[in-house]
């Protein structure tokens, strides 16, 4: 399948026709990114739902190809450990129970109004400017706040993090020169330092916060710092790309932004899905949908190709993936979509997309979101 190959604008900015035609065929070899593509809804379904043929354990933080100078920075830092997204049974279970423990719902349910106050803060910050990128003032910072304020880092240090998360991108990504890599590894060692700090902080002294629950139990501090960069890496621009994804969706209707968004953002998560795939590995030489597959190999499993899959319409979005890894975040992931533009509802009436503007998507495959989004709406006059 050759034309994944080219997987690159212009189909970034819709796969969904693309992804139409791969579903025709059986997983395949996708040669420019070394992984097989999986894209029908049952195939990706049988992949998410069986950790024993399909293991979830491999290094994310890893580079893919580090430049000279990146391996040696980053052994100056912690080594990366195996930490919940990248475990398998039996490991992964006795993560997974400490985290979900930690993500109650009373805990979520208890950070809602601070989610409101956070909103409305960065909302009421530009009401009398007439004119946004809601992007930059409200879909990126709501959730690295909420994702702070969840773990119990300090709200002064959500801009360091915020840039640390970049590096680590830069990390991970393609393309990025050896200067860019070299300075990324220097903030990903600085970023384990922090958060090796901030544990041994709250391990003298505990507060009512995540981290302090996540210590109670028999992790070790590696562990933990794996963990936190998990969760602040997949709790933070995942759920801004969601935020983004439902705002098109939203302001592309004539009637303009729901009072009651939850049905906009549950469409949003099937047809735009903000994480648009994840990777597993083969453990034996296996079969899927009519394709064999070797030992070893690794597999995209494509998220936003199973949504639009017409023979599973009826069924659940997989958005939040399916299975042990299950999003542990969806239900903040929702809380902070709707309080976002419930707020930009009530307190900017009349908001719609500035004229003239033209979405745009980061050349990337896994994260889906509008760059940015400029918006306006009417201001009253001052007399
Ligand atoms: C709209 C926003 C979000 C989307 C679309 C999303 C999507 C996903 C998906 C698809 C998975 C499964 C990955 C896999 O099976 O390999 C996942 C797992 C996970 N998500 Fe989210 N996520 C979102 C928000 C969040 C938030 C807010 C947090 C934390 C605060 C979070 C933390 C996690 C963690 C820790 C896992 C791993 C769970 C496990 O391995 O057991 N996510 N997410």
């Amino acid at each position: 399948m050759p034309e994944f190959d080219r997987f690159a604008p212009p189909h970034l900015d819709d796969p969904y026709p693309l992804y139409a035609r791969l579903r025709e065929g059986p997983p395949f070899f996708a040669d420019a990114f070394g992984v097989w593509v999986v894209t029908r809804r049952a195939d990706v379904k049988a992949v998410l739902s069986d950790p024993a043929r399909f293991s979830s354990e491999f290094l994310i933080r890893t580079p893919m190809s580090p430049a000279p100078g990146v391996a040696e920075t980053l052994a100056t830092g912690h080594p990366e450990v195996f930490a919940l997204l990248n475990q398998d049974p039996p490991e992964h279970t006795r993560v997974r129970a400490l985290v979900a423990a930690a993500f109650s719902p009373r805990r979520v349910r208890a950070l809602t109004p601070r989610v409101e106050r956070l909103a409305g803060e960065l909302v009421d910050a530009i009401a009398a400017d007439g004119a946004a990128d809601l992007i930059r003032s409200l879909a990126l910072p709501l959730p690295l706040l909420v994702i702070c304020e969840l773990i119990g880092i300090p709200r002064a240090d959500a801009p360091r993090v915020r840039g640390w998360i970049e590096q680590l991108k830069v990390l991970t990504s393609f393309g990025a020169s050896d200067a860019e890599q070299v300075a990324a590894a220097h903030g990903s060692v600085e970023f384990e330092r922090y958060l090796a700090a901030l544990i041994a902080q709250r391990r003298a002294h505990g507060r009512d916060d995540l981290l302090t629950d996540v210590l109670r139990g028999d992790l070790t501090d590696l562990e933990i710092i794996s963990l936190l960069i998990t969760l602040i890496f997949g709790g933070h621009e995942t759920t801004t790309n969601l935020i983004g994804n439902a705002l098109l969706a939203a302001l592309a209707r004539p009637e303009g932004l729901p009072d009651d968004p939850d049905d906009v953002i549950e469409r949003t998560l099937r047809a735009d899905p903000p994480v648009q795939g994840t990777f597993r590995r083969t453990v034996a030489d296996t079969e899927l949908g009519g394709a064999p597959i070797p030992a070893g190999a690794q597999l995209y499993a494509a998220l936003g190709a199973a949504n639009h899959d017409p023979d599973g319409s009826a069924e659940p979005h997989l958005a939040f993936g399916r299975g042990i890894h299950y999003c542990v975040g969806a239900q903040l992931a929702r809380v902070e979509a709707r309080i976002a533009l419930r707020t930009l509802a009530t307190r900017l009436p009349g908001l719609r997309a500035a004229d003239g503007f033209r979405v745009s998507y980061p050349a990337n495959l896994l994260h889906r979101g509008p760059i940015r989004l400029a918006a306006t709406w009417p201001v009253p006059s001052v007399h």
